[in-house]
Parts: C-alpha cells; sequence; structure tokens
C-alpha cells in the first residue's frame, strides 16, 4: 500500500537535517518512488499556505553529508500558532486542511522544543505526526540526544582550541561565547572540550567576583591567559534573583547596551582585574558545515525509527534516543518540557574536580 508521507523541518536549522530525511524515506523502501513524500516549504509555514513539492528518489540522494535543510525552514512562535495571520487565516484549520488534501498518511516533523509543542497541538488535532529531535542545544525532554548537537560542538571545540594559541601569546582573557539558547549543554561541553578555564552557564549563575577571583587564581600562578566560555544564556546570580517580570526589564536595558551576554561579562572582568578581554561569538558557523560522523549516525538510526514507527502506524510520538536505544516517547509526555543541566551532572563535577570554575 502506498504510504503518503509529509515532511517538513522548522525552527533553527542544524547539521543533519537532511540525512535525517533520508533515513527516515530510505527506511521506509528501499525504492522511494513507491511512496508519496511531500516537502513543505519553510517549516510551518509550507504546511498553512500550502506550499509543498512531491519528492523523488533524487532528492534524497547525495544528501547525507549536506548540512542545511533541502526544504527551506523558519520559525514560526507556537504562541502564535492560535492567532490568525494577518489576513485573518486560521492557522491550524489550514495545515489541517493541507494535511486533509493531500491525503496523508503522517506528517514527520524535525524541529526544535517550538516545533515540538506545534506537532502536539497538530496531534490533538488528530492529526498522525511523529517529531524528530533536532537542535544544535540538546535541550529535548524525553531524547539524550539530537541530532545537531555533536556537530556544532565540533565547531565551537574548534573555535576554543583557535583562540588557545593566540591567547597564550598575548596573555589576555579571551571569552568565546556559545550557543544553546537557555540551556548550557552544549558550552559546557564545548568548554571541557576545548579546555576552558571558566564555564559560565544558565543553570549555575556566576557572581563576577568569583569569575575575576578563578582570573587572578590563574594569574598568580604564572598563567598568561584564560579562557572563559560564556554560554549566550548566563546570568548572573543577581539577574537569577529577579522576577521574571523584573528580569524582562533588565534584559531589555541590556540589550540596549551589550550586543550579548559575553559585552557585558566582558566589561565588568576589565572593571575589576584591569585585563585585556577580548571576545569571539562564532555564532550560527555553529550550525553551519556538513553533518559530524556521530550526527550522521544518529539521524540514520532516528530516520530508521521514525519509518519503522509508520510501517507500525504508530504515531503522536517523538523518535528519541535513551541509553543507545531507539525510543518511541508520547508527545503528550514530552511536548512543553525543557531539559536543562543539572548543577549535579557528572560532568560539571568532573569539570570541576580538574580544576574548571564555574563562577559559582
Ligand atoms: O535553537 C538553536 C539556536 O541556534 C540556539 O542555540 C540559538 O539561541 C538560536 O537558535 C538562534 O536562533 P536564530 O537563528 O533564530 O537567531
Amino acid at each position: 500500500m502506498i504510504k503518503r508521507i509529509g515532511l517538513l523541518t522548522s525552527g533553527g536549522d542544524c547539521q543533519a537535517l537532511n540525512a535525517t530525511m533520508r533515513g527516515v524515506v530510505k527506511g521506509l523502501s528501499d525504492n522511494v518512488d513507491e511512496l508519496e513524500v511531500y516537502g513543505f516549504e519553510d517549516g510551518y509555514k509550507g504546511l498553512i499556505y500550502g506550499k509543498y513539492r512531491m519528492l523523488t528518489s533524487r532528492d534524497f540522494s547525495g544528501i547525507l553529508t549536506q548540512g542545511g535543510t533541502i526544504l527551506g525552514t523558519s520559525r514560526q512562535p507556537f504562541k502564535l500558532m492560535r492567532v490568525p495571520d494577518e489576513k485573518g487565516l486560521d492557522k491550524v484549520a489550514a495545515m489541517k486542511q493541507t494535511y486533509y488534501k493531500l491525503c496523508l498518511d503522517c506528517l514527520v516533523i524535525l524541529g526544535g522544543n517550538g516545533t515540538q509543542k506545534t506537532a502536539n497541538l497538530l496531534r490533538e488535532e488528530g492529526l498522525n505526526i511523529i517529531h524528530l529531535p533536532k537542535t544544535i542545544d540538546n535541550d529535548i525532554y524525553g531524547t539524550d540526544m539530537t541530532f545537531g548537537f555533536n556537530s556544532a560542538l565540533e565547531i565551537a571545540t574548534n573555535a576554543i582550541d583557535q583562540i588557545h594559541t593566540t591567547a597564550a601569546s598575548h596573555g589576555r582573557v579571551f571569552i568565546v561565547e556559545v550557543m544553546g539558547h537557555k540551556v548550557g549543554s552544549l558550552p559546557l561541553f564545548a568548554g571541557v572540550a576545548g579546555g576552558a578555564d571558566i564555564i559560565l552557564i544558565p543553570e549555575i549563575p556566576y557572581d563576577i567576583k568569583k569569575v575575576c577571583a578563578a582570573i587572578s587564581k590563574r594569574a598568580k600562578a604564572g598563567k598568561r591567559f584564560t579562557i572563559i566560555v560564556v554560554a549566550e544564556g548566563a546570568i548572573s546570580k543577581e539577574d537569577a534573583k529577579l522576577s521574571k517580570k523584573e528580569l524582562k526589564k533588565v534584559m531589555e536595558e541590556k540589550a540596549k547596551k551589550y550586543p550579548s551576554v559575553s559585552y557585558e561579562v566582558a566589561e565588568r572582568i576589565q572593571k575589576i582585574t584591569g585585563s585585556e578581554v577580548r571576545i569571539t561569538v562564532p555564532g550560527h558557523t555553529q550550525r553551519g558545515g556538513e553533518p559530524c560522523a556521530y550526527d550522521r549516525v544518529l539521524s540514520t538510526r532516528i530516520g530508521a525509527g521514525a519509518a519503522e514507527a509508520i510501517m507500525d502506524e504508530e504515531y503522536g510520538i517523538m523518535i528519541g534516543i535513551v541509553d543507545d536505544k531507539i525510543k518511541r516517547v508520547p508527545l503528550a509526555e514530552c511536548a512543553g518540557k525543557l531539559k536543562t543541566v543539572s548543577p549535579k551532572d557528572q560532568l560539571v563535577k568532573a569539570a570541576k574536580q580538574i580544576g574548571i570554575s564555574f563562577g559559582d
């Protein structure tokens, strides 16, 4: 029986989106042309406005190593999904209409947390949904790992490696700002892998005096430089104490003054220690380029796991990986939850043990 599958990639891109879609489609049939595969353009936008194309075996050939997404992506905030668009269109009704018009057996949605919430909403609306966890942030609840994370980790680590040699020549304090949104997983792993001296993550609010004390301690021990990995979501102890409303106001003010959190940290360090501080923000390079070998394997497993679920006609799930086993996780259990780094995490403990400061 011909299966009609819809595919879409939504939210910020990452490496291995194409590799995962290839895994799904090839996992369903070694002759892709026995299937009907519809690719929606630019994420949920394509589903809302009926922008799609039929994909053939050619589309899935040679894309294992290709970064980005062959479908394009866009951010369509979950909180606006129930709000009509500027022309008054009901987005949820429009998505359902496209789905039913194409007589889809299921919709495979690749995305992060926000994307997953909309996927769950569509499940609640009665559509057959499978969500596949993509993000460089590794912050999706219910899976040990997301595809994209390890590729981004290589890039962020490489950025820290590059800084090491120049930091040693100049004897400066260097900050490398690592992505991860509100979660410290990527900065933590990159910081440890890159041999950072200080790592600041959102889950462990920092005390600037402690950060400066760690810098001075290194200087006194004859170390010419300090490398600090600052998570883009890092937060000071003072700010962490504020209410949500107060914090929002403070952040709005800070955004007027500093391009990102690292600039504030740098200014405060410079003031207290008098050290020369330089900032590197690898930014979107962390999401760029081809997937690393680990991600190619992970996405192939996740894609094949999705194909298996489609053949079993089990929907309303995320295909995750837990204890190195592919797992079908009900969307009702994981949607809307964030996976954060516990301050008691073994890696945090190990990092502290070898002398890395978290400024706490
Ligand atoms: O979720 C992935 C991510 O790269 C985050 O690490 C980062 O905060 C955000 O997306 C950046 O989003 P955008 O590409 O929309 O600027």
